[in-house]
């Protein structure tokens, strides 16, 4: 059985539709990259499986509950489960690295104070971050704040992890370090990692499986290889001959 399983995803901004009978299944320990064009929905749907946005029809079990129709309380619990690293990767400048991490510690869980700064600390390292606890978020570069961002995702230790563009903005070098951040995560916190990205190398370099999203529904669906020499002209066109040749030699 798939740790979530989306059937039927319908959801529309006034007479946009953005989804449009979405079916997708994600598996237990896996990482799951979902890529498509801008506008193509992906953040509408990680939010969707959030419960940060209510959807106008379709069924999402996470986990084997139906999770689409809860209550804001009800999200509240299942939202425990999931931690998620924003698109816009907003940490709250007004607060310390510290009290950004420690948030949904204070907020989700009943640690003491002790307890919350050594899984502060334990996550920064986790994210090659350690001992930044007393600095401000606006001291830090740009590939430092996402990681402090990851640390305040990971630090309920969340059994899924979103990723909104985990690398957008990052110099390749940066990017290099949070994919494989991420897959360190993978590895030593055992969750299942969904992401959506624009950077194709990344995507084929990290993911179990790939997921186009292409018209409101999940065009295409694979291991990366499968992907890479699928002959479904909506994924050779995404993916384009010239990235293909790339992708194809790393
Ligand atoms: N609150 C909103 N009100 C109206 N339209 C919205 C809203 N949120 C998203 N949309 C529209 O839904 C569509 C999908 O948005 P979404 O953010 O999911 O795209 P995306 O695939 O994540 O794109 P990108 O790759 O650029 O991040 C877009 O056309 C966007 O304008
Ligand atoms: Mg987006």
């Amino acid at each position: 059985m798939a740790l979530f399983e989306v059937r039927g995803l319908r959801k529309a901004f006034g007479r946009h539709e953005v989804l449009s009978g979405l079916d997708i299944d994600i598996f237990d320990g896996e990482v799951l990259t979902i890529i498509g064009q801008s506008g193509s929905g992906k953040s509408i749907l990680l939010k969707a499986m959030m419960g940060l946005i209510e959807v106008d029809a379709g069924s999402i079990r996470f986990d084997g509950d139906d999770v689409a129709g809860q209550t804001e309380q009800e999200w509240n619990k299942t939202r425990r489960r999931i931690g998620m690293l924003f698109q816009e990767s907003a940490l709250f400048d007004s607060f310390t690295v510290f009290e950004n991490v420690a948030y949904a510690l204070r907020e989700q869980t009943t640690m003491t104070e002790d307890e919350i700064a050594k899984r502060v600390s334990e996550t920064l390292a986790l994210v090659a971050l350690p001992g930044i606890e007393s600095m401000s978020p606006s001291d830090l570069s740009g590939g430092m704040r996402k990681r402090v961002a990851l640390a305040r995702a990971v630090a309920v230790r969340p059994e899924v992890v979103f990723y909104d563009e985990p690398a957008e903005g990052l110099d390749p070098i940066n990017v290099t370090r949070v994919n494989r951040l991420l897959l360190g995560l993978q590895e030593r916190l055992h969750v299942t990692s969904v992401v959506v990205t624009h950077n194709l190398k990344a995507a084929f370099a990290i993911s179990d499986r790939l997921a186009l999203i292409d018209d409101g529904v999940v065009a295409a669906t694979g291991a990366p290889e499968a992907i890479l020499e699928s002959d479904d002209p909506v994924v050779r066109e995404f993916i384009g001959e010239r990235m293909r040749k790339v992708l194809r030699a790393s």
